[in-house]
């Protein structure tokens, strides 16, 4: 039965006097997310809010939310130094009590989920527009992408925990320069219409620090199977993230051995039911 949809939990001090109000983007299990702005409203921001829950035992509520939120800010930070593409935090309060806390700000990521972009691709191929614009040829410089940028995370020993096609994003194509290059060195008419641009990683609430090929081959897992879930030709474009991810660090191959043993297990537990 369809009831009334959840009311949303108020926004917590101090974004209860923010004009414009926050606007509401998602809400997931856990988190809302919300597009705000930082210091002046031109500096457009992401407000990840963790309201409390009525249901937890209040002392473990309030430890849980200042856990994620510091885990996911901390993995944020480790990323920016190491150079991993993810959105920079801005400022947080992680003791939630249900009336102020229990945010984190971040840098807004102007773009769109590859989730997105994909299921542009499906309806475009189902109009017969697939192989339009040099569409084809920038699906497959995307997938690349995707795999450097997950290759790049793993070499610094940051495991995502929930690599899904709406956790990878999408920004916007570098300014173009002279002769339609852009500043970084894509040609324009090269990259099919709206797939230029850099790969930001989001969403580190689950993430962790490893070094185990174990937990790196279970992200690239969970990925491959977004992907199918996504689309069933997509699956083939994975292929393209997983070359590109062989070659982007020292350790890679090993991850990669490893993948399959994990297939291999989802495999026969999707067989017992
Ligand atoms: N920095 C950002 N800039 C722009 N959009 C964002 C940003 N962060 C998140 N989003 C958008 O909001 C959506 C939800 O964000 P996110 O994945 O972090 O939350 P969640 O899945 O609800 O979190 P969790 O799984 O930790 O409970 C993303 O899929 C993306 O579309
Ligand atoms: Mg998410």
């Amino acid at each position: 039965m369809d009831g009334p949809s959840p009311p949303q939990p108020p926004l917590p001090a101090p974004f209860t006097h923010t004009h414009p109000a926050p606007t509401l983007l998602t809400q997931g299990a856990e988190a809302l997310l919300y597009c705000t702005y930082f210091l002046t409203p031109s500096h457009p921001c992401a407000l990840k809010y963790r309201p409390s829950k009525p249901y937890r035992n209040p002392i473990l509520d309030k430890r849980l939310t200042r856990h994620r939120i510091l885990s996911e800010a901390r993995t944020l930070v480790k990323c920016r130094r190491e150079g991993v593409s993810v959105p920079g935090v801005l400022a947080l309060d992680a003791e939630g009590d249900g009336v102020s806390g229990g945010w984190m700000m971040m840098e807004w990521v102007e773009g769109k989920t590859v989730r997105e972009v994909l299921v542009a691709g499906a309806k475009r191929r189902k109009e017969g527009r697939d192989d339009e614009d040099g569409w084809e040829e920038g699906v497959t410089a995307l997938m690349g992408k995707i795999g450097r940028a997950v290759g790049r995370m793993h070499e610094v020993g940051v495991v995502h925990g929930d690599l899904t096609t709406s956790n990878i994003m999408l920004g916007p194509l570098a300014a173009p320069q002279q002769n339609g290059v852009t500043t970084n060195g894509e040609h324009m008419e090269q990259v099919g219409e709206g797939l230029g641009g850099e790969i930001v990683l989001i969403d580190f609430g689950l993430a962790g620090q490893s070094l185990q090929d174990e937990d790196k081959a279970v992200d690239l897992y969970v990925l491959e199977r977004a992907f199918g879930s996504t689309h069933p030709e997509a699956e083939e474009g994975f292929q393209e993230v997983l070359k590109v991810y062989e070659e982007s660090y020292k350790g890679a191959k090993v991850v990669l051995k490893r993948l399959e043993d994990v297939r291999m297990r989802g495999r026969k537990r999707s067989l017992l039911g």
